[in-house]
């Protein structure tokens, strides 16, 4: 094999945000600008040497050109064994359990998650450690260091690789196997959840379902687990060939993008009575019945409250963890199953040493994200089967199962108000001015809400004692009604300002308000203290989860 050593100029931007680097995939197209980081984490992550690596993406565009250049740096690089999807498509869940079933040293995921596509849309790239999980911030400041510094990559001369079959060939010593996107996760899903009753659902005719793959990585997965495995009937999965644009859709699995699962779920009589959607890269997940949404909260709840009913669960959970802005629907059942409840800033990395810690069970975010120690990631199709074997256990729909939740718990009204692309600097400004305020807020009251406690959040991990600090100002108050304010750590452009607002209600009778119309004096109290009209000359919302 003959190596070249390219030299290089530094880039200066190349900082992973909240789940690896995001950027325009003009940018990516820069010289080098690929290769630098990629020669950056190989710098890193000294331990791939002699060793399995798992890579695969979500198939956006930009995809198989970043495989093959990855593919010869590795190569250059020592890295003994290369796995790849057939296709170069792996979901992220799925990179997380190859990972840990074949004992890889890491493995590199291609994907910007849910944002857009396509030659003027995003890429990313993201590396995943051992343990399957995504590399810890010191990891990633590592890269960020070596990336603003590094003068040359290694790169091996040679053909590029056949991607579309399964084979094994080499480049060098380095074997690379391609090998099938799906069989090891449909395994481990077997595992997890009663099949053989789901499946009864399906061929019974007593549940039918669509799921919105949303032409995403997610299309192969959903349409061998639901359709092959489960007997779904054909067509139950829609967008399900994954484009390297995603049809010019938004892949975010959520009410506004997946218009279409969403019109089915509601057509009135004859639509399906479970509808579920997963984003780009496979580890998000939304739940729907006809008529009814789940909050991804509520549904985070609804797991935790029920998981001992399904076979991967049958001895209980040990603990849950949220992330902050996650609404404390979590933490009720938590507390009357007598386990912990962890509360931790934004991001999936956050999660991976209770989970290895064996301190919590289940996991999850507000962004439509949930997930179990089953790996190391959150998993848009688990999500989906875990609400399909409690449908199959309960013999009930989402919604009779959502409402018994808030029967018994009480409901958890909840809203997201993303402004988007705001100027940078007056983001940062409208963030450092809430900063300021929080402890003259304590005790003030708004609209009828006194404010209990008022700060910048900060998390010292209780496994390794690491302290992250400034991640998002939260406004809590006495009757556990909560605001929380961050800007996004996964945006392309500008500053994205989340504003998240939740509403604790435990009467019954008061269950069946408009999500909205329950918190339109919450939003008003968030806007005001703020001050978001007027310093960042904005209406609206751009986007309402
Ligand atoms: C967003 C979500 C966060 C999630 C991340 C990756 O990050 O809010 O919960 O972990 O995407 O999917 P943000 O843009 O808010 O930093
Ligand atoms: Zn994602």
């Amino acid at each position: 094999m003959k190596t070249n050593t390219i030299s290089t100029t530094p880039y200066t931007d190349q900082k992973p945000g909240t789940s690896g680097l995001r950027k325009k995939v003009t940018e990516f197209q820069q010289p080098n600008y690929l290769e630098n980081f990629v020669q950056s984490i190989f710098n890193v992550a000294t331990e791939l040497t002699g060793q399995l690596l798992i890579l695969g993406g979500d198939g956006r565009y930009y995809n198989d050109h970043a495989i093959q250049i990855i593919l010869k740096i590795a190569a250059a690089n020592g890295i003994q064994q290369v796995m790849v999807g057939e296709n170069g498509l792996l979901s992220t869940p799925a990179v997380s359990c190859l990972i840990r079933k074949y004992k890889a040293a890491g493995g590199i995921i291609l994907s910007a998650s849910h944002n857009p596509g396509g030659p003027d849309g995003d890429f990313g790239i993201k590396f995943n450690i051992a343990n399957g999980g995504p590399a810890p911030t010191s990891f990633t400041d590592a890269t960020y260091e070596i990336s603003r510094s590094i003068g040359e990559y290694h790169i091996a001369e040679a053909d590029d690789v056949a991607l579309d079959r399964q084979h094994t060939c080499y480049i060098g010593d380095m074997q690379i196997d391609v090998i099938d996107s799906v069989s090891d996760y449909a395994e481990l899903m077997e595992q997890l959840f009663d099949f053989v009753k789901i499946k009864s659902l399906f061929k019974a005719g007593l549940l039918s379902m669509c799921f919105d793959a949303m032409h995403a990585v997610t299309g192969p997965y959903a349409k061998v687990i639901f359709e092959k495995i489960l007997s779904a009937t054909d067509g139950t999965v829609i967008n399900g060939i994954p484009l390297q644009d995603f049809g010019g859709g938004h892949p975010d699995p959520n009410l506004a993008h997946a218009e279409e699962l969403v019109a089915k779920l509601n057509a009135g009589p004859g639509s399906p009575g479970f509808g579920a959607a997963s984003d780009g890269d496979g580890d998000r997940n939304m739940i729907i019945g006809q008529n009814f949404f789940v909050n991804p909260s509520d549904s985070l709840a609804i797991m935790a409250a029920n998981a001992h009913l399904l076979p991967g669960y049958k001895d209980g959970i040990r603990g849950v963890a949220r992330s902050l802005p996650t609404s404390r629907a979590v933490d009720m059942v938590a507390e009357s199953l007598g386990i912990d409840c962890y509360e931790t800033p934004t991001g999936w990395k956050y999660f991976g040493n209770l989970l290895d810690d064996r301190r919590i069970t289940l996991c999850g975010e507000e962004s439509f994200g949930s997930g179990s120690d089953h790996i190391r990631e959150k998993d848009g199709i688990w999500a989906v089967l875990f609400w399909l074997n409690l449908i199959a256990v309960k013999e009930k729909p989402v919604e009779d199962i959502t409402r018994a939740h808030w029967l018994r718990f009480g409901r958890h009204y909840y809203t997201r108000h993303d402004y988007e692309a705001i100027d940078s600097d007056v983001a940062n400004e409208l963030i450092q001015n809430l900063r300021s305020l929080t402890t003259s807020l304590i005790g003030t009251e708004h609209a009828g809400y006194k404010v209990k406690l008022s700060d910048d959040f900060s998390y010292t991990d209780p496994v390794d004692l690491s302290v992250t600090e400034n991640q998002g100002i939260r406004i809590i108050f006495e009757d556990e009604s909560r605001i929380v304010f961050r800007l996004s750590g996964t945006g392309t452009e500008g500053a994205t300002l989340r504003i998240y607002i939740e509403r604790y209600v435990a009467d019954p009778e008061l269950h069946d308000m408009p999500t909205q119309t329950a918190l339109a004096k919450l939003i008003d109290v968030a806007n005001a203290i703020s001050g978001i009209k007027t310093r960042c000359n904005r209406d609206q919302p751009d986007v309402i989860t």
